[in-house]
């Protein structure tokens, strides 16, 4: 099989991933698309390490059957927990990459001497992964941090746009922990979709880093540099797996992914 007609996959504690593959489809809409959300063990911010890396594993298991070329942890807490487990364990059968460096590479490329927020779950949050990447920058650059974790449970049951939103979200912003920064980094799948809510809240006077964005970028670069790019038009169609389904999850998809998608139930452990 041509390399370069190979999937990329992206796996989730759940859907809210699906905000990555919405950006990475924007940007390479010819690749085909297998996605894992984890809906049996959702939700990972509330996870060991260890549980989170064996789920990842097991999922890991099911992309590399599925022949994706990438591997995109779509999770920022599962890019916390099992980035580097991951790494080592599917080793040259694919491309391995997190959410988390390449938004890491894009505060070098612009920021030094300043202050950043970020928020997330609070497996991000407390796993220091961010604070530990942007110290061996040597850029400088302060990390404020505060987990959020109403914020994904919040979007999921349809919250955010609307005035209950808006006062969760500034009650998290005003928070000591976040004063004075230069930019807030969206530490989780699910903050795409309060974006524009986050941008009302400061007024244009912070920049608002979402990675799924920049994640969309790096990954057409590494298509690109390793002679990967999908040229030809998508023959098969996209499939999206869960390890548990329930019509909820499949009506929620519409949120993050625009469109109606049709789950496909892969239970990880049988
Ligand atoms: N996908 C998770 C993340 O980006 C958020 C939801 C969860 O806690 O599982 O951290």
């Amino acid at each position: 099989m041509d390399k370069k007609s190979c999937p990329i996959g992206f796996f989730d504690s759940g859907i809210g991933g699906l905000t990555v593959v919405q950006a990475v489809s924007k940007l390479v809409p010819n690749e085909h698309i297998v996605y894992f959300g984890d809906t049996a063990h959702l939700p990972y911010g509330d996870k060991s390490t260890a549980a989170i890396q064996s789920y990842s594993v097991k999922i890991c298991d099911v992309l590399l059957k599925e022949n994706c070329k990438i591997i995109l942890i779509a999770c920022h807490s599962a890019s916390a927990a099992a980035f580097e487990l991951v790494k080592e364990y599917v080793g040259s059968k694919a491309i391995v990459v997190n959410v988390i460096d390449p938004t890491i590479q894009y505060l070098a490329s612009k920021y030094s001497n300043t202050t950043i927020g970020l928020i997330g779950t609070k497996k991000t949050i407390l796993s220091d992964v961010y604070a530990h990447k942007i110290t061996y920058l040597n850029k400088n650059i302060t990390l404020k941090s505060l987990a959020t974790p109403l914020l994904a449970h919040m979007i999921e049951e349809g919250f955010y746009d609307n005035t209950i939103s808006e006062s969760i979200i500034a009650n998290y912003l005003n928070a000591n922990e976040l004063q004075h920064i230069k930019a807030l980094i969206l530490g989780c799948t699910h903050y795409p979709l309060i974006k524009p809510q986050i941008e009302k809240f400061y007024n244009k006077s912070v920049e608002i880093i979402d990675s799924s964005e920049i994640v969309a970028l790096d990954v057409k670069n590494i298509l690109f540099e390793n002679n990967l790019l999908n040229l030809s038009n998508k023959i098969t169609k996209d499939k999206y797996f869960v390890s548990d389904y329930t019509k909820s999850f499949e009506e929620t998809t519409r949120l993050f992914l625009n469109k109606k998608i049709e789950l496909l139930h892969y239970p990880l452990w049988e």
